[in-house]
Parts: C-alpha cells; sequence; structure tokens
C-alpha cells in the first residue's frame, strides 16, 4: 500500500512564501506545492528547488504553478500572497489590497484543501486572519496567523546579543497583536531558567523590548525594497513542521478567541498548543496590571483595523 505524503502548499512565491518553501523541502516535512499569480515564477522557484533536492539528498516532490489543482488535499496551507510594506508604511497600509487577495486565494484553498490548517503571513496579519476565517469557514483551530514565532526570535535574538549567550537558551512569550503595540512579557522570558533580568538591567531590557517591537521596520529600512523573509519564513514552517510533526509546541500564534483574556471574537497573538488539529488549546497566563493594559491597547489597535474591513 502506498505511503501517502504530507503535503504543505504555499500560497504567494515571494520573499518568505519560497523561503518556507524551501525550508519545507529542506527538513522534509512532505510534498511541497508553490503557487503564485506570477506566470512562470512559482514554476522557476519550483523547479530550481527541485533541482537543489539531489544535492540536499531530501526526497519531496516540489510543484511550482498559477493554478490550484495541484494544492488539492494539502495538509497545512501557508498563505504569504500580497504586498509587502516599503520604508514609510506601516503593516497597516497593507489592509485594503491584502484583504482582497487573502480572501480570494483562501477561497481557492478551501475549494481544494476543505481539511487543511492555515498559517496566515500577509500583512496586517491579525486582520488577515479574519478575513481567511471568514473566505473559508474553517473552523478556529484551523486558522492561525504567524506573528509571534517571529516576534519572539528577534526579542531572543537581541537579547543573546546583549547576555552573549545562544539565542536558543532565551525562552520568551509575546502577547497582541502584529504590530507596534505587540506586548513582548520580560516577566516570561528566562535564560535556561534563570530570569531574564539576572543579565539585564530592567532600564536596558526596556529599550531591547522597544527594538524587539520595531524589528520589522529595521529590516524595512535596510532593505529598502521589501520587508524581512528568512526569519518570517523560518517562523512559519516551524509552526507547520509543529503541526505536520503533532509537536504539541507552545508558541506565540495568532488565535481566534472566544473568552480567553478576556477577549472574544478576535484574533490575538496568545500562548497555544500547536499540534495536529492546529492550535490544540490557548494558555491564558497570569498578566501584572501593565501587562493587561499594553494588551488592551494592542487588542484596541486590532478591533479598529478589524472594523475597517467590516
Ligand atoms: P513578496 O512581494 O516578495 O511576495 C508576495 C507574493 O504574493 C508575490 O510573488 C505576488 O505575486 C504574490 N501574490 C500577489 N497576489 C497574489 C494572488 N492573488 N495569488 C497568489 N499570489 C499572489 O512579499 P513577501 O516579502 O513575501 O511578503 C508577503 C506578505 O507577508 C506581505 O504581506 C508581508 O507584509 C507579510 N509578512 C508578514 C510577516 C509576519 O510576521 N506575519 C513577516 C514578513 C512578511
Ligand atoms: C515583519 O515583521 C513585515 O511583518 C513583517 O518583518
Amino acid at each position: 500500500m502506498a505511503i501517502r505524503k504530507n503535503k504543505i502548499s504555499v500560497i504567494g512565491a515571494g520573499n518568505v512564501g519560497a523561503t518556507a518553501a524551501h525550508l519545507c523541502a529542506l527538513k522534509e516535512l512532505g510534498d511541497v506545492v508553490l503557487v503564485d499569480i506570477a506566470e512562470g515564477i512559482p514554476q522557476g522557484k519550483g523547479l530550481d528547488m527541485y533541482e537543489s533536492t539531489p544535492i540536499e539528498r531530501v526526497s519531496v516532490n516540489i510543484t511550482g504553478t498559477n493554478s490550484y489543482d495541484a494544492t488539492k488535499d494539502s495538509d497545512v496551507v501557508i498563505i504569504t500572497a500580497g504586498i509587502p510594506r516599503k520604508p514609510g508604511m506601516s503593516r497597516d497600509d497593507l489592509l485594503k489590497t491584502n484583504a482582497g487577495i487573502v480572501k480570494s486565494v483562501s477561497e481557492q484553498v478551501a475549494k481544494f484543501s476543505p481539511h487543511a490548517i492555515l498559517i496566515i503571513v500577509s500583512n496586517p496579519l491579525d486582520a488577515m486572519c479574519h478575513v481567511a476565517k471568514s473566505a473559508t469557514g474553517f473552523p478556529k483551530e484551523r486558522v492561525m496567523g504567524m506573528a509571534g514565532v517571529l516576534d519572539t526570535a528577534r526579542y531572543r535574538s537581541f537579547l543573546a546579543m546583549e547576555i552573549g549567550c545562544a539565542p536558543d537558551d532565551i525562552q520568551a512569550l509575546l502577547l497582541g497583536g502584529h504590530g507596534d503595540t505587540m506586548v513582548p512579557l520580560p516577566s516570561y522570558t528566562t535564560v535556561q531558567g534563570i530570569p531574564v533580568t539576572h543579565f539585564i538591567s530592567t532600564d536596558r531590557l526596556a529599550q531591547i523590548v522597544d527594538r524587539a517591537k520595531n524589528g520589522g521596520i529595521e529590516i524595512v529600512n535596510f532593505l529598502k525594497t521589501g520587508s524581512a523573509y528568512y526569519a518570517p519564513a523560518a517562523a512559519a514552517v516551524e509552526m507547520a513542521e509543529a503541526i505536520i510533526k503533532d509537536q504539541k509546541k507552545i508558541r506565540p500564534v495568532c488565535a481566534f478567541l472566544e473568552g480567553e483574556f478576556g477577549y472574544k471574537g478576535i484574533y490575538l497573538g496568545v500562548p497555544v498548543i500547536l499540534g495536529a488539529k492546529g492550535v490544540e488549546k490557548v494558555i491564558e497566563i497570569d498578566l501584572s496590571a501593565q501587562e493587561k493594559e499594553l494588551l488592551n491597547k494592542s487588542y484596541q489597535a486590532v478591533k479598529g483595523l478589524v472594523e475597517v474591513l467590516g
């Protein structure tokens, strides 16, 4: 009997999408389908990636295409289609354009893969998760957004630079929307179990938190032609891997809340358990009054964008 391989489709073959597709192939998560509206781009990038598999010694198929036929029965779909921001633009400036793109893409995905788990990447992230959920009609555990894994990775990297330790030794959590109002949580930040305040003063920590909150624009200002993609792609693929391998990883994920943390009917970054069912559980952690206030500001910012979308 033939063994069915996992299938991961990546929609949008631009910087984040192509990098994510390549990482999925290198990690042998399953067969990869790369879809884009631009003719020739997914075909060329997909073939180029496939030609790297004998060198990388991985056994996966990679298909680049402009249609959704090959995505049929995908297990996980990563949606990166849309426009990225340029210097002077906020993530929110992308709202209307990307909402149209994410809606049409999500409808196609749902038609061909009604049981897939969706990881949204397109910005503004939290609002795009609302668009994808309503376009697909999928249950909340199967539509989530990638932001917190990236934002904490930036925060962990900056802390590691300061402390002079391995970034991987730092455990951190972050709440809220993927925007300037995101809430990194020093109270939940440890270095191999040691509170981060053992290593870094409160004032310096506040500066690092601020740098993490502005980590996206720091890269945009360097690149000038677009936004970050290596770390974003790695973050989305870490989530896909946790789902495909049912790893039950606890990660900050943009998840649909129905009362957790006191919020209802909104996508917001919170710690969750990621496994084969998608978002398997939202973990409600205790917050100080100040952390709650910051989270509330972030909630208001996301709510404002969702209201603009109607
Ligand atoms: P990019 O411009 O390199 O790639 C976007 C791709 O989407 C292009 O190849 C374009 O042809 C394609 N596309 C546009 N409309 C499409 C449609 N209807 N169907 C299929 N493909 C379509 O942009 P990049 O850098 O890959 O970023 C993609 C998105 O991800 C942007 O919205 C960006 O802001 C967002 N992003 C989100 C992050 C997060 O943490 N959530 C991090 C990094 C980027
Ligand atoms: C980032 O954080 C632009 O959302 C993207 O790099």
